[in-house]
Parts: structure tokens; sequence; C-alpha cells
């Protein structure tokens, strides 16, 4: 299973509007394989197919399996999620301000507005259908991924960006 190389914004693919999956064949799981290794060597808590230069809709998400996570998420710490053709089928009216990065933007970090509470629905890589509710950071992953796939960047909606190595060292000079 080799390493896709993740492609940033100057790659037009990252902006192109991904078409659906249709076929849950050989080619899309070793695509699904190599996405899950390439999110793991990153290491990221999600990746979208566009950022493989894969104009698919796909995407996966790997909730963290740290001692917060466990707390936080329980059993499903460490979870990870495959979704195809995945659908926001239902957004909470409250939303939830948060930071957020992104593997195709390396080195900044912005603050963006999501819906706090989602529910999803899509397939699974053998293209079984799933339902998935996800609340607060995980309801962001998902929100942030599945924007990927109609070509929207975090940076186009965020109402500040920053290098966070800059406010950090901002941050020690006060
Ligand atoms: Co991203």
């Amino acid at each position: 299973m080799p390493l896709r190389t993740i492609i940033q914004p100057d790659n037009p693919v990252l902006r192109k509007k991904a078409i659906r999956v249709h076929s849950y064949d050989k080619k899309f799981q070793t695509l699904v394989d190599d996405m899950i290794e390439t999110l793991m060597a990153a290491p990221g808590v999600g990746l979208a197919a566009p950022q493989v230069a894969v104009s698919q809709r796909l995407i996966i998400v790997q909730l963290p399996n740290d001692d917060d996570a466990k707390a936080e998420f329980g059993d499903e710490a460490g979870k990870l999620y495959v979704v195809a053709n995945p659908e926001i089928i239902k957004a909470s009216k409250a939303m939830l301000e948060g930071v957020e990065g992104c593997l195709s933007i390396p080195g900044y970090v912005g603050l963006v507005d999501r819906h706090e509470k989602i529910t999803i629905t899509g397939f699974d890589r053998h293209g079984q259908p799933l339902r998935i509710k996800a609340e607060g950071w995980q309801a962001r992953v998902f929100q942030h991924e599945i924007d990927h796939l109609d070509g929207r960047l975090y940076i186009d909606i965020a109402s500040e960006i920053w290098k966070p190595s800059e406010r950090e060292a901002e941050e020690a000079e006060d």
C-alpha cells in the first residue's frame, strides 16, 4: 500500500467538485487503503480523496486515541470512519467556533464556525449504508472533510488565519 501525495491549493483538483463513488471495486479498495496509510503517516485526523488528487466523494476520519479522546469518545476513541458519498442530512442551528488546520495547507490554522451537531448519511467501503451522528470536534472534522468534496477549503470561510508558530512566539512575548 503506497503513500499518496497530499496536494496543495496550487493543484486545481483541490478546487473541483468531486464526483460520486459508483463502484466499490478493487481499485476503490486500494484507494481507501492508501488514504488510510497516508492519513496515519501525515499524521492527521481526516483526509478527503481530492487531497490525494482523486476527485471522488470519499472521506476518512480517525478519532484520536489518547486519554482526552477516551474521556470524550469512550469506546469510539480511535475509531476510523470511511464514508463514500457523505451527505449532511441534519445540522443544528447552533454553531461552534473552533480552530482547524488542513493537511493540504501545512503550517497554518484558522478559526472556523461549524454546526455543533450534524447527522451524516453515506456508504461504508463496501457500499453498505451508514448513518453517523456527530457533535463538537467530531462534527467539525466531518464538515471540514465534506467541504473538500465541493472544492471548499477552511481558508475560504475562516474568520482568522495564522501560523501557529508565530502566535506562540507572540504569546511568549506578552
Ligand atoms: Co483539509
